[in-house]
């Protein structure tokens, strides 16, 4: 069982991002992490306790948990540690603003083990572009001292694909990462989501296959491999075990508001409204997937990376299509599983094969 627990605040709103998080509700810390406190021990309960499952990864995400005091996070530990495999991977998201030196030796202190900044670019006039608070220096600096923390996994995560973007000067953010002593690359095509800043400005993003190319080749002179669409490594042990989880389609618990759990087939969603979800913690939407939504999610989720799909998952139609396609060389066979050759066209694949 992999646990994702949200954090829903952030000091400022990125021009393009759609995740839950509020920016002028941090009266609402100490309620909120006392609520999550509530969901966790209970769902624990419900699915932990009194089976043989143990938690294999924790992913603090958000908005941002570098916002929140590590003292604030105390106690949650202190629920899970019962639960824990041995060893695992422990993972936070941090801003490099507000991951000061401090917070980051203390979230290292309760077990954190990885952590995940959200750089963007060293541009400078690109961040303020995205609405950053952040400037490159904080980036680099809260990246070397996490180093000298000693995290085991450092992660940094790049949009591409914004106006003005070109090959050179992603280069040049990649250049930077080359001499900081990452073991993980996060790169994201930027999104425009319904309900930001750039949701009326479309021309902030720039579609162009040929960049993203590009980008991927310069990437791997870095020494990252590439093990999904946005995702690079230095080594195997450095790719991100919750992440892989996920595309393995393996259950997980989401703790906190809108944090979406996956247990026995079923998508739980809690209250997404922080004040509604600090009122009632426990409450559930209750989704059951159909073993043909299932399907369709392993297809997905497996050519997106290198986890692969299982040919015993398709019709016979579907494996003759699928058959095909390792054919023409547009994907790979290797024993009773495919692979995709182009993470790019994964999703065109994986339409062609379901029809
Ligand atoms: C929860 S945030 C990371 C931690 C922290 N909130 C921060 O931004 O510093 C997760 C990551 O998702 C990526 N992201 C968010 N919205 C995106 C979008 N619309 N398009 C592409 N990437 C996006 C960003 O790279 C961001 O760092
Ligand atoms: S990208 Fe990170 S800091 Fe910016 S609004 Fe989204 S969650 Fe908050």
């Amino acid at each position: 069982m992999l646990l994702y627990i949200h954090i829903p605040f952030c000091d400022s709103k990125c021009y393009y991002c759609a995740f839950n998080s509020y920016v002028d509700k941090f009266q609402l810390k100490v309620a909120y992490m006392k609520a999550l406190e509530e969901q966790m021990k209970h769902d624990i309960d419900l699915y932990l306790k009194d089976t043989d499952k143990k938690i294999e990864t924790v992913f603090i995400g958000g908005g941002t948990p570098s916002c929140v005091e590590a003292s604030l996070y105390e106690n949650i530990f202190k629920i899970i540690k019962p639960y824990l495999k041995e060893n695992i991977e422990i993972t936070t998201e941090a801003n490099p603003n507000s991951a000061t030196k401090e917070w980051q030796e203390q979230m290292f202190a309760h077990g954190v083990n990885r952590i995940s900044f959200g750089v963007q670019s060293f541009n400078d006039k690109k961040l303020k572009s995205l609405g950053r608070a952040h400037k490159a220096k904080s980036a680099i600096l809260a990246i070397q001292n996490a180093k000298c923390i000693g995290f085991n996994g450092i992660n940094c995560d790049l949009i591409y694909g914004v106006k003005g973007d070109t090959f050179e000067s992603i280069k040049e953010d990649l250049e930077v990462i080359r001499n900081l002593p990452i073991t993980h690359l996060s790169a994201y095509s930027l999104i425009i989501e319904e309900g930001t800043k750039f949701y009326k400005k479309s021309y902030m993003k720039i579609d162009d296959e040929e960049l993203s190319y590009a980008i991927f080749d310069h990437i791997k002179t870095l020494g990252l491999v590439q093990y999904e669409i946005s995702n690079f490594a230095i080594n195997d042990e450095s790719r991100s075990s919750h992440n892989f989880g996920y595309w393995e389609h393996k259950e997980y618990l989401g703790v906190g508001t809108g944090a979406v759990g996956y247990v026995n087939k079923e998508r739980l969603y809690p209250l997404k409204d922080i004040e509604e979800y600090i009122k009632t913690p426990l409450f559930k939407d209750v989704e059951k997937l159909s073993e043909d939504d299932i399907k369709v999610e392993k297809v997905l989720l497996g050519l997106r990376s290198i986890v692969g799909v299982d040919l015993s998952l398709f019709t016979k139609e579907e494996r003759k299509r699928a058959e095909f396609l390792v054919s023409e060389n547009k994907i790979s066979q290797k024993n009773e599983k495919i692979y995709s050759n182009n993470y790019l066209l994964c999703d065109e694949i994986a339409l062609y094969i379901l029809n």
